[in-house]
């Protein structure tokens, strides 16, 4: 707090002669001027990624593939991470628009800590894109993702198809985090597959628990509690992503039941397909973060030069906010379920090598897929 009101101090002058409705716009438009990043000549972009730990997809795909993307359309983009940390997002947020940003792409922690960034860059006349998370009673121009409740319905089609026959199959759902439209939007999507089947007891629900800021290691000691306390029986888990997947087949390893159990995920990481690959993890679901990737870039390049036209030739489509009361313009992206059988569609599209799938305990399965 005091930090903030020092830096306002400091950057007034600067934001008196950046922008008329600067001054009580937000605390935040002085939070220092200077910007770290290096120009490489482009048209400056902010990108603010949510965590780490939650999914290896942020670090190892959207960082590189958004930056790839983005200087090929022309523009400069600076893209961190806020560790799962409000304040930091906050913070990146306001060192990005007091840098001069001329468009924010933001994959937000929360809805309403995205909100609150989303309101400052557009009080400042900064268009702005919800990257992947959409944030509810937001104010974002733009939205770019995948059809996340085909998402959820692929996982609970995966689930059906590998309990299929297990008459009464107990399942255990480890959901995402609460604060996470995505994960309320994957939910409803399984339970589209899932809820007849449980109200006609083909599978019995044990329980459905979200874990906050899709924590692995939380998600991990929560499916294990459940387990026990459950008799040590469970016959399918759903997992939201290959993250909370990894800890429930480290769980279900402790206890000899690995390979037993089906499991879900998303992602497609090389930890998820090497799993599918040995037989631990029954599917994840593919969602090509390229294509994620090219068309947030497609749209920042449009709308960092005011070129509304384009960028609504580009989000087509459009995505309901229930607490905006409002319909956001959005790309949407295909997801592709995956399971043992079509592991080399992802290796295929150059998303994952097969060398970093295919190890000494998968090779006679990337031999058997056909993946070299
Ligand atoms: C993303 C998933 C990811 C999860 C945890 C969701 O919003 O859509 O791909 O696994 O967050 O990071």
């Amino acid at each position: 707090m005091r930090l903030r009101k020092t830096a306002v101090a400091l950057g007034l002058g600067l934001a008196l002669s950046l922008t008329a409705c600067g001054a009580n716009s937000s605390g935040g438009s002085g939070s220092g001027g200077e910007s770290a990043a290096p120009s490489s000549g482009g048209v400056k972009v902010g990108v603010i990624l949510p965590e780490t730990d939650s999914s290896a997809r942020w670090e190892g795909f959207d960082k590189p593939m958004l930056d790839k993307a983005m200087r090929a359309a022309g523009l400069d983009p600076d893209i961190q991470n806020a560790q799962g940390d409000e304040q930091k997002f906050s913070t990146l947020a306001d060192g990005m628009i007091s840098s001069g940003v001329k468009v924010l792409v933001i994959a937000s922690i929360s809805s309403d800590g995205g909100s609150a960034v989303a309101a400052k860059a557009k009080a400042q006349g900064i268009p702005v894109i919800d990257y992947d998370r959409l944030n509810l009673g937001g104010t974002s121009d733009y939205y770019v993702s995948f059809d996340n409740e085909k998402v959820g319905a692929l996982q609970g089609q995966g689930l059906a198809q590998a309990l299929q026959g297990q008459q009464g199959a107990q399942v255990i759902e480890i959901e995402g985090a609460p604060t996470d439209n995505n994960a309320t939007l994957f939910y409803n999507g399984q339970q589209t597959v899932l809820k007849p089947m449980y109200d006609s007891g083909a599978l019995k629900l044990v329980r459905s628990q979200p874990i906050d800021k899709w924590d692995n290691q939380v998600g991990g000691t929560t499916f294990e509690q459940i387990l026990t306390s459950n008799g040590g029986q469970v016959n399918g888990v759903v997992a939201a992503n290959d993250g909370l997947a990894g800890a429930v087949v480290t769980v279900l390893t402790k206890y000899g039941l690995n390979g037993k159990v089906a499991v879900t995920g998303q992602d497609a990481t090389a930890d998820g397909l090497q799993a599918i690959l040995r037989g631990d993890q029954y599917m994840t679901v593919f969602k090509p973060i390229q294509e994620e990737a090219d068309a947030t870039a497609k749209l920042a390049a449009a709308l960092a030069k005011g070129d509304t036209a384009t960028a609504d030739a580009t989000a087509t489509q459009t995505v309901a906010d229930p607490k905006g009361n409002r319909q956001v313009k959005s790309v949407l992206l295909t997801p592709q379920l995956i399971t043992k059988d079509n592991v080399k569609v992802v290796t295929d599209a150059g998303y994952v090598k097969a060398s970093d799938i295919c190890v000494a305990e998968t090779q006679a399965a990337c031999t058997a897929a056909g993946i070299k």
